[in-house]
């Protein structure tokens, strides 16, 4: 069993290209609403969250944890990992989406959108800084030597997102606002490091421009699995594949279901569990 959890709704963008590219692993998703939203919590109490969230999953006989909030992904997923050290695989989606804006980017200017927990972690400079030397290669004779990073803070568009307000005017002069100083700066390459902003990726391509890479955190994840049980079959092997998906959230199962459904694309009906 393959175990996803988030914030809420929102891991759901993640457990969408999991299972576009494996449909047939069991799946088991737990949506902390009860907690949300992450972004703008302590980083104390996130780590105590997801430490929570991944006793809980493993209590059912999940084997690989995906990490799919991206806030949790940044600081939260090493202190988790050095708790399940050597018995649980804990993956997140921020080492997946920093890699492959790494190989994409021409100029070597990246540029990196999320909630202001995960910007003001630093989370992704760390990991960009990290895989630099060995992934970068520049491919424009005026390409940086070494990347150039530009993270904006966008708090308001996860309320935006969650109240359907995608194509609207407010949206698009919230995106023109926090997309202005990467386009002043030049991006190439633009991260969404929100579990929400697939959902309004069409919006931000269209606003960046077309020789702009955009590259959805949540798709880059599902992506770097392949990779990753390539490298470790035996993990691949143990885990069950009976097409199964299961739902839990830690409150209002109606909301779950509604904004759930719009999230994954297809209607889906979560539990309420306490944990
Ligand atoms: N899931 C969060 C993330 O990807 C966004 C929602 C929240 O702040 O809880 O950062």
């Amino acid at each position: 069993m393959i175990g996803i959890f988030d914030s809420g709704f929102g891991g759901l963008t993640v457990m969408k290209e999991y299972l576009k590219k494996y449909p047939d692993f069991d799946y088991v998703y737990l949506g902390d609403q009860a907690n949300m939203p992450y972004g703008s919590r302590s980083t104390e109490l996130v780590n105590k969250l997801v430490v929570q969230n991944v006793d809980f999953l493993t209590k059912q006989g999940c084997k690989l944890i995906i990490v799919a909030c991206n806030t949790a992904s940044a600081d939260a997923l090493r202190h988790v990992q050095s708790i399940y050290k050597g018995k649980l695989v804990i993956l997140g989606v921020l080492i997946p989406a920093a890699e492959e804006a790494l190989r994409s980017t021409r100029l070597g200017q990246i540029g990196v959108i999320g909630t202001r927990g995960t910007i003001q972690s630093g989370a992704y400079e760390r990991e960009l800084k990290k895989y630099e030397s060995d992934l970068y290669k520049p491919k424009d004779k005026r390409a940086l030597n070494k990347v150039k990073i530009i993270e904006k803070a966008c708090p308001l568009l996860v309320p935006l997102v969650e109240e359907g307000m995608i194509k609207t005017t407010v949206t698009r002069m919230m995106l023109k606002t926090y997309l202005r100083p990467l386009k002043h700066a030049h991006v190439d390459t633009l991260i969404l490091g929100c579990t929400h902003y697939p959902l309004l990726q069409k919006e931000i391509e269209r606003m960046m421009g077309r020789q702009v890479v955009v590259i959805s955190s949540a798709k880059a994840a599902a992506d770097a699995i392949e990779d990753y049980f390539k490298r470790h079959p035996d993990l691949e092997k143990s885990l069950s594949k009976k097409g199964k998906r299961i739902y839990y959230t830690t409150d209002c199962p109606e909301r779950f279901g509604d904004l759930g459904s719009r999230f994954l694309g297809e209607r889906i009906k979560g539990e309420k569990v306490e944990i």
